[in-house]
């Protein structure tokens, strides 16, 4: 099921510490928003537009519906955002409202119109009717890295797109990545712009937010970051792709942000041996401690594994990264259930000794059991390593 626990976490620190640069097309967006956002709406204008019905996803704050609309019948999720359980926060409301109303890209969920009332703010976004990305993983029965390189581009034009307009993500994971059709997986949609940030080349951010394992280095430090947070997340989940567990994982948060500050992980030969080198390479690249070394949305395009899409090994490993998927993150629904699997999802939320971050995942299972051996290697590695 689609999360929204992050459309305004309770756990969020403030944000009065950030510099709050308003610059370009979307500052000149969110600067005229800040002078219109009062409510104009009332409840009853949404619902005589759209029949709401189940819920797609919860959060915190925020709930998404299905919504129904009254007039012709298109499906819609709308996400309802508690404004009374987000006092404070308008700032993160207004961006994520700014962001919507100005995107415009193949691999960013849309939005229709919203709904200001005094209570609630109600988006009206594209219905996205293929689930998850990890949930439609484990459902397919083939998944190659042809397929994951198809994937990591369309995720990273997204995010080039943002930090084209100076807008950082800054909680990108794989429950907010989800997939157009339930048909296939040829197109994948981000969502959740809840922590979104308008940045420029001058501005540091400060908060410490974001969800554990997907969380950069830099802002564990709190030494101040950018839109590299962004790039270190998509490496996450570019190595959670190609094996199905993470590669910074502990039970207690304080030591996976050791980890993770340490930048320290492996391809343990059981689960990596039928990957390519060059999709090893672009994920050491994407991991990089120091984000001033770390590859650019730009540079992640350019990556042979990237660009030589046809080369890449075809080699199916579904069945090992189901495996690990199932067994390392507990909300993984798969939607043909195994009854030997029953998942209970499970919801951390955490406050860290070394650093003031809090933050909230659905992580689960310790890493370790050994998965039955991939088979042999299709193809040889193509391309030169960044
Ligand atoms: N869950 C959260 N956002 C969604 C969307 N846009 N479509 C379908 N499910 C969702």
């Amino acid at each position: 099921m689609a999360s929204v626990e992050n459309a305004a976490a309770p756990t969020r620190p403030d944000t009065t510490n950030e510099t709050k640069t308003k610059k370009g097309v979307f500052g000149k967006a969110f600067a005229s928003l800040k002078n219109k956002y009062v409510a104009r709406h009332a409840k009853t204008d949404v619902e005589k537009k759209y029949k709401l019905g189940r819920e797609l996803g919860t959060g915190n704050f925020a709930v998404v519906k299905l919504g129904t609309k009254r007039s012709c019948g298109t499906k819609y999720a709308v996400k309802i955002i508690d404004k009374a359980l987000c006092a404070g926060k308008d700032d993160m409301i207004e961006m994520e409202l700014a962001v919507l109303r100005q995107a415009s890209h193949p691999h960013i969920v849309g939005m229709h119109e919203h709904f200001d009332t005094p209570s609630h703010l109600y988006l009206v976004l594209d219905y996205v009717e293929g689930g998850e990305l990890f949930d439609r993983i484990v459902d397919e029965g083939n998944f190659t890295e042809q397929d994951a390189s198809r994937i990591t581009k369309q995720m990273t034009e997204a995010i080039q797109y943002l930090h084209d307009r100076k807008i950082v993500h800054r909680d990108l994971k794989p429950e907010n990545l989800l997939f157009a059709s339930k048909d296939n997986t040829d197109r994948i949609l981000v969502t959740d712009f809840g922590l979104a940030k308008l940045i420029d080349d001058q501005t540091t951010l400060m908060t410490a937010c974001g969800t554990p394992n997907y969380v950069a280095p830099e802002i564990l430090l709190q030494k101040g970051y950018g839109k590299e947070v962004d790039v270190w997340s998509l490496g996450v989940i570019l190595y959670i792709l190609l094996c199905g567990y993470p590669p910074f994982y502990d039970e207690s948060d304080a030591v996976l942000f050791e980890m993770i500050m340490k930048g320290k992980f492996d391809f343990d030969e059981r689960y990596w041996r039928d990957v390519s080198k060059e999709a090893k390479s672009l994920i050491r690249n994407m991991l990089i401690v120091d984000p001033a070394k770390r590859l650019s949305t730009q540079q992640v395009l350019s990556h042979p594994w990237i660009t030589g899409i046809t080369d890449l090994p075809n080699v199916n490993l579904s069945k090992s990264i189901s495996t690990n998927l199932k067994k390392h993150f507990s909300y993984v629904t798969p939607q043909v259930k195994s009854p030997e699997q029953p998942k209970v999802a499970t919801t951390r939320t955490t406050t860290t000794t070394t650093t003031t971050a809090a933050v909230t995942t659905k992580v689960a299972t310790v890493p370790e059991a050994a998965v039955p051996a991939p088979t042999a290697r299709a193809s040889a590695p193509i391309g030169t390593a960044v």
